[in-house]
């Protein structure tokens, strides 16, 4: 990003932090993350494609002289006081769960954490599948890290973030948006292998195409319970299939040819279900190698692809994200387009021509207000480097 843009969002939480607490502080800034392809695959010990962006979250984190923890959110104007090791009075903001989370885990690692004071406040939008809340306890964990020399690896970190989300925030989630917001480079997704956790930097460069998002602007309530009811509709695809093969342990041990096999023992929705995973896990590597290649129009067919997969045999889209993709195909601008995230709202993710970016998110804008009467937001996205202290 360029520094001067980056300074007008970081010196206010800076100078907020100094104005409040009257002492010194470091800073972090944590990404929030794309992903280009690999969706719903992470917790079935699959492969992800996504990347850090150059917008994030911003912590001025120093220790505080009291007992108590205080924690600002710059761009709510909201202010949480709490008691280490204490639970959080009835009505806190819910953003408060994830510094206690993170906070909480560390000690339960056996680090000390004294009382701590943090301003926050960035450019991510919350709620458009960019990963705020991964941003949240990622920039948070890598801050305590810092401020107090813990010596916790990024590899760590993102697990400690994760953990937070299951047990602070209620979603199963895997590991892939942590991961990505504390391991992103410039330029770079990363293609990671959620079973082994090993990774590779696959290069995005082009000057021909640009990530375009288009936030629908809509959450429906059922994202967090659909989200744990698909992961327990793949664990019990894996349980018909260990009848026959008890040593399978995740959709990683399964082939296509296995389950096919197996069909008639399935019902046909968890057959569907799982036959999305393994054939999102082969468009990983489809893209990757499109990648390689520069062969973006290839990757955008496997966008769409992986659209139709998530929006009929995953069924965690929406009508919203939907109308988005099908209007994209209908431009010859856009080489692909998917929705990008846990689904049920968020953004779609669009391989846009560069010389038609105005063009084309005038004519989205416009289509969308007109069938639900309200703008989508549409933004440009580019591939950043992962969280770091400034
Ligand atoms: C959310 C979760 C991720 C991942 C995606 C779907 O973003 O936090 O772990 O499962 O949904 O790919």
């Amino acid at each position: 990003m360029n520094t001067s843009v980056e300074a007008s969002i970081h010196a206010p939480v800076q100078d907020m932090y100094r104005e409040h607490f009257s002492s010194e502080c470091i800073l972090v800034f944590a990404p929030g993350r794309i992903n280009l392809i690999g969706e719903h695959t992470d917790y079935n010990e699959g492969f992800v494609l996504p990347a850090a962006i150059h917008q994030g979250l911003y912590f001025a984190v120093g220790k505080s002289e009291e007992a108590d923890c205080q924690i600002v959110s710059r761009d709510k104007g909201e202010q949480v006081r709490f008691s280490p090791g204490q639970p959080l009075a009835a009505g806190t903001p819910s953003w408060a769960n994830y510094f206690i989370g993170v906070s909480t885990l560390l000690r339960r690692r056996g680090h000390p954490i004294p009382a701590f004071n943090c301003v926050f406040g960035g450019d991510l939008p919350a709620g458009a599948g960019l990963s705020s809340s991964a941003a949240l306890s990622a920039g948070f964990g890598l801050a305590l890290n810092e401020l107090l020399g813990l010596g916790i690896s990024r590899l760590e970190l993102a697990k400690i973030a994760q953990e937070t989300e299951h047990e602070f925030a209620g979603v199963n989630c895997g590991i892939m948006d942590p991961f990505a917001i504390l391991h992103g480079k410039a330029g770079h997704a990363i293609r990671l292998d959620c079973r082994s956790l090993e990774f590779e930097y696959i290069p995005f460069q082009t000057e021909a195409y640009k990530l375009l998002l288009c936030d629908t602007r809509i959450k429906h309530e059922l994202a967090s319970t659909e989200y744990n009811s698909r992961r327990k509709e793949v664990e019990a695809g894996i349980k018909r299939l260990q009848i026959h093969s008890p040593s399978l342990h995740s959709m990683r041990d399964v082939n296509k040819a296995m389950l096919q096999e197996e069909r008639e023992g399935f019902h046909p929705s968890i057959y569907k279900r799982c036959l999305f995973v393994l054939e999102e896990n082969d468009r990983v590597d489809a893209t990757c190698a499109a990648l390689k290649a520069g062969d973006f129009a290839r990757m955008g067919e496997l966008l769409y692809l992986s659209h139709e997969g998530l929006q009929f045999d995953y069924e965690v889209s929406c009508r919203e994200l939907d109308f988005l993709v099908s209007q994209a195909r209908k431009d010859s601008h856009i080489a692909g387009a998917r929705m990008m995230g846990g689904g049920f709202g968020g953004a779609t993710i669009n391989l846009v021509a560069t010389d038609a970016v105005g063009l084309v998110s005038d004519k989205m804008k416009e289509a969308y207000s007109q069938a639900f009467g309200f703008e989508p937001e549409i933004f440009e996205v580019q591939i950043g480097e992962g969280a770091r202290v400034i």
